[in-house]
């Protein structure tokens, strides 16, 4: 194969995830600041099979696209003054969102202070696990919702990718966590630092719960309106962070009517971030959990099996090395 030709997933028409197909395209050259990443592992996430069916950030792309934001890779190339990077280096990040970062692809260019020093201590399938749900746990918790020492910390979908970095970094915080999960996952969610655990599919959260501080909604109101009971459990003046799909009309009056914030939230690219959380990782105090990888070539069964909401951890493809 010549050197400016990979493999690539990509996507002509939104639809289900028989549109995801292997291709061979034109490798990315990278611009001045930027660098030349050879992917090794490529995350995967909600996200990509929304804008996958012409939903979440589907109406900023144009087709055909290449999804995937995730990305655990070494350094191929550097454009002209980088000087921070290196080929060889092992990085790791989530480049250009909510713009088309091109992760289900052999190379990927981006900015090079975009990107960070994968953890020693993973491989890439692991690395590629972490930046978009560990970046989203970080940045609800400490930036959206300042999360203190103390405080009571709900947080639903708590054994999925998000949740179960929110969980570990809610307790690094300080918090009393309180995670919302099947049974089968509580030993494992106590593991990583939940202080209670609630089976969402015998108990309503609202009926055990209460005087929650802060609310990290993963769930949201399309499914039985998760999103809107969970304002019964803040104490006043708490907050709801609304990760799924925004604050709609009805929620933001009903949060109103209750005495208690929401607000909404979309992670953002942080290589800052994704330095602190390397070292936590490497430290051994924050675990990372991947279900399954895929090859490359399987993106279509990674999608349909995430879109099923059942996955512990995350799903992530393995596209070399
Ligand atoms: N706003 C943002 O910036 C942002 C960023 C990242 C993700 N998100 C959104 O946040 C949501 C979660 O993302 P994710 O990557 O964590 O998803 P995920 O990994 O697919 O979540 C799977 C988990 O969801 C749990 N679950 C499903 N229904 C549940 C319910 N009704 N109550 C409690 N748990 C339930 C499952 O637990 P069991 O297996 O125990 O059933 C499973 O472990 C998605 O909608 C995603 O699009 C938003």
């Amino acid at each position: 194969m010549s050197e400016h030709i990979m493999r690539a997933v990509t996507v002509r028409e939104f639809g289900g995830p028989e549109v995801l197909t292997v291709e061979e395209v034109a490798r990315p050259e990278p611009l001045p600041t930027e660098v030349l990443v050879r992917v090794h592992a490529a995350g995967v996430n909600p996200v990509d099979w929304k804008t996958r069916e012409g939903r979440g950030m589907a109406e900023l792309q144009t087709l055909p696209l290449i999804l995937g934001w995730d990305v655990s890779g070494v350094v191929e190339e550097v454009g002209f003054g980088v000087t921070t990077l290196a080929p060889g280096d092992e990085v790791y990040a989530m480049p250009w969102f909510p713009r088309a970062a091109g992760g289900y692809a052999e190379y990927v260019t981006a900015p090079a202070r975009q990107w960070a020093r994968k953890p020693s201590t993973l491989d890439h399938a692991h690395a590629a696990a972490v930046p978009l749900a560990a970046l989203t746990a970080w940045q609800a918790l400490a930036d959206a919702a300042h999360v203190r020492a103390g405080e009571r910390v709900l947080i639903t979908a708590a054994a999925g990718g998000v949740g179960h970095f929110a969980v570990q970094f809610a307790r690094r915080l300080g918090a009393h966590v309180i995670a919302t999960a099947g049974a089968a996952r509580h030993p494992w969610l106590k593991e990583l630092g939940a202080d209670e655990t609630i089976d969402y599919t015998t108990t309503r959260f609202e009926d055990a719960a209460t005087d929650v501080d802060v609310v990290i909604d993963l769930v949201g109101d399309a499914h039985d309106r998760t999103g809107t009971r969970s304002l019964k459990v803040l104490r006043p003046g708490g907050l709801l962070v609304a990760l799924t799909a925004g604050v709609s009309p009805e929620l933001a009056r009903a949060a109103e009517a209750a005495g208690v914030r929401v607000t909404p939230y979309l992670v953002e690219p942080d290589a800052a971030a994704l330095t602190t959380i390397a070292g936590l990782i490497d430290a051994g105090e924050v675990a990372v959990e991947v279900a399954e990888t895929f090859p490359l070539e399987q993106a279509a069964a990674a999608h349909a099996r995430l879109e099923t909401a059942r996955t512990r951890g995350k799903l992530v493809l393995t596209v070399t090395g």
